[in-house]
């Protein structure tokens, strides 16, 4: 039995929807998340930058005493998955939880991969469902335009703007006839029902980051590093940019009765 948290990062909300799964499958367990809000979004900066960050967050949550690190981001499973090795401690990224789940879950062997630009250019999605489902056709389509309006809080399905973005970023996705959409990105289950709404119900979407928590779960498991606790986990919450709107966006997206603590940390000041 380990009392010690689980580390959690992402650049901004999109690693919630890891923290909220979390929840759900270990919810006797603290859990300590960092996102990166002031540097959001990472998607659209070179593999060097996106590198540095994840190495920043990595050290930031090791310095706060965690047992195992979610890195809770599709761009930096993709980008630098060599970020989460060599920790000492159990690490997992969402990547290959999200391949292995819309692997057994294609009948068609045909399967969409949406994510950030950073990404798609490095291809890991599509290489990782290739070396898991030989013969898998795959049609990864980046999505510039959707973090910025979730993190700005617009995830109404009918929301004109976000209806927009999703038609026309996932357009190629209909003639591609695939049965699995993975959700590359840990920020797009926010918006699932605009993407359903789109892509129609035969299509199955795959949430890398619910496949995540439950391989964290089962890493966890295996090495008995659980609390032992059956609930009551605590969560506390590091932000690098501005606290106000990051709290009334968190409160949305993770509604229950645990209190949510809120620490401001400016980018370089995080080891404190
Ligand atoms: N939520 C992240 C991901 O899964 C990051 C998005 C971004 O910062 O561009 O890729």
């Amino acid at each position: 039995m380990d009392q010690r948290p689980i580390g959690v990062f992402d650049s901004g909300l999109g690693g919630l929807t890891a923290v909220r799964r979390l929840r759900r499958v270990l919810p006797g367990e603290d859990i300590v998340f960092l996102g990166d809000t002031g540097r959001v979004p990472y998607g659209g900066r070179s593999p060097a930058t996106i590198r540095r960050y994840a190495r920043e967050d990595v050290d930031f949550l090791l310095s706060r005493g965690v047992k195992a690190v979610l890195a809770a981001c599709g761009t930096v499973s993709s980008v630098c998955p060599e970020a989460l090795e060599g920790l000492g401690i159990p690490a997992c990224g969402v990547l290959e939880p999200a391949v292995r789940r819309a692997s057994g879950w294609t009948a068609k062997g045909r399967v969409v991969v949406a994510c950030t630009e950073a990404a798609a250019r490095a291809g890991a999605y599509a290489a990782a469902l290739r070396r898991e489902k030989p013969g898998c056709e795959v049609l990864t389509l980046p999505c510039p335009r959707f973090v910025p309006l979730i993190e700005k809080g617009v995830t109404a399905p009918e929301a004109p703007e976000l209806r927009a973005a999703v038609e026309e970023t996932l357009a190629p996705a209909l003639d591609f006839g695939a049965d699995t959409l993975i959700l590359g990105c840990t920020h797009y289950p926010l918006i699932a029902e605009a993407i359903r709404r789109f892509v129609g119900p035969e299509v199955q979407l795959v949430d890398a980051a619910a496949a995540a928590a439950e391989e964290l779960k089962r890493k966890l498991t295996e090495r008995t590093l659980l609390s032992g606790r059956e609930t009551g986990g605590g969560l506390l919450f590091c932000i690098t940019g501005s606290a106000g709107s990051f709290a009334s966006l968190a409160g949305r997206f993770l509604p229950g009765p645990e209190t949510l603590r809120f620490r401001h940390y400016p980018p370089g000041e995080r080891g404190e």
